[in-house]
């Protein structure tokens, strides 16, 4: 049988009359990366927190191993290693001490691990932290996570302040830590920055989960963009299965341009017929989390107006 990590069950947040969380279901299983997916103020961080034993939540249940997020916190943060949305540090201490500090409050240590996530990350651990920027903060915190032998790690937006050379330090950490079987939580508010390394995402939406599953069953709900430059003129294209608002524009050199969207269950078939024009050019870009979105509600307008 298949063991879950986090069960989350109906869970509800209010802050006042605001309903922060609408009774949101959710589990991860062991081993798995999972994508908490949503816009500002979709309510990611305030399920975190809630996991995190920081809020009590106002309905509803979470487990983590079993063990109730709020009621048994001292039991659950021994297996748990999690970097929050907001990293406070300690401003008159260098990120080293901070790093250490951070391991000592778990019961761990500082081993060659550490000194090697600190040159990745490209971190100075000398200088005191209330000389750091956002980046340089948030990296103190993953250097202290990812040096933390724990079995469930938690991200809360981890990349924002990370430049793409960093952010690839961190994907690569975080795929180091999925081969050895450790589970995952990743909120993020962009899609194309966890699908390469999440096994199944959870989309939320003003406190609702809408959508999980795996990148592969929501692939019916995006598109890529193409634009193409081809030899010969894109005869039949705008009629191929799968295609959508196709623009064909003449360019200055004479030839074909076209930009459309191609369901991406549709796509190997769309490049094969596009070969046969003789790429010159092609550029794609993939589907965006808006994107999801308008998809996924058309999808819903659809449905309903089909029923
Ligand atoms: N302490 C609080 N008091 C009142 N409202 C709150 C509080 N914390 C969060 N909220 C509200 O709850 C909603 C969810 O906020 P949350 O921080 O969970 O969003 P998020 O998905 O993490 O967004 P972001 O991507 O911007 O970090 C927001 O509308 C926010 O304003
Ligand atoms: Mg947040």
């Amino acid at each position: 049988m298949e063991e879950n990590v986090l069960e989350v069950s109906k869970l509800q947040k209010n802050f006042g009359k605001f309903k922060a969380l609408k009774k949101i279901t959710f589990e991860i299983k062991k081993g798995e990366v999972f994508g908490f997916i949503g816009p500002n103020g979709a309510g990611k961080s305030t399920t975190i927190r809630i996991l995190l034993g920081i809020l009590r939540a106002s309905g509803g249940q979470a487990k983590i191993f079993g063990q109730d997020v709020w009621r048994e916190a001292v039991g659950v943060h021994k297996k748990l290693a999690y970097v929050p949305g907001d990293v406070y540090l300690w401003p008159n201490l260098s990120g080293g001490e901070i790093i250490d500090l951070f391991l000592k409050l778990n019961q761990q240590k500082h081993t060659v691990k550490t000194d090697e996530l600190i040159k990745q990350f490209e971190l100075d651990p000398t200088k005191k932290a209330r000389t750091y920027s956002k980046g340089n903060r948030q990296k103190v915190a993953l250097i202290a996570a990812f040096s933390t032998d724990a079995a469930f790690y938690i991200f809360d937006e981890p990349t924002s302040g990370l430049d793409p050379l960093m952010e690839e330090v961190f994907q690569r950490n975080v795929l180091q830590l999925k081969q050895q079987g450790k589970s995952i939580l990743l909120s993020s508010h962009i899609l194309s920055e966890v699908e390469k390394m999440c096994d199944r995402i959870g989309i939320i939406r003003d406190g609702q989960i809408i959508e999980t599953g795996t990148l592969a069953e929501m692939r019916h709900l995006t598109r890529t963009m193409i634009t193409v430059v081809t030899k010969l003129p894109l005869g039949q294209v705008a009629q191929l299965p799968g295609v959508h608002h196709f623009k064909q524009e003449l360019s200055a050199q004479n030839e074909n341009r076209a930009t459309f969207a191609v369901d991406s269950e549709q796509i190997g078939s769309v490049m094969a017929q596009l070969a046969t024009y003789e790429i010159k050019t092609l550029q794609s870009t993939p589907p965006t989390l808006e994107d999801l979105f308008l998809r996924y509600y058309q999808k819903k307008e659809e449905d309903r107006h089909g029923e």
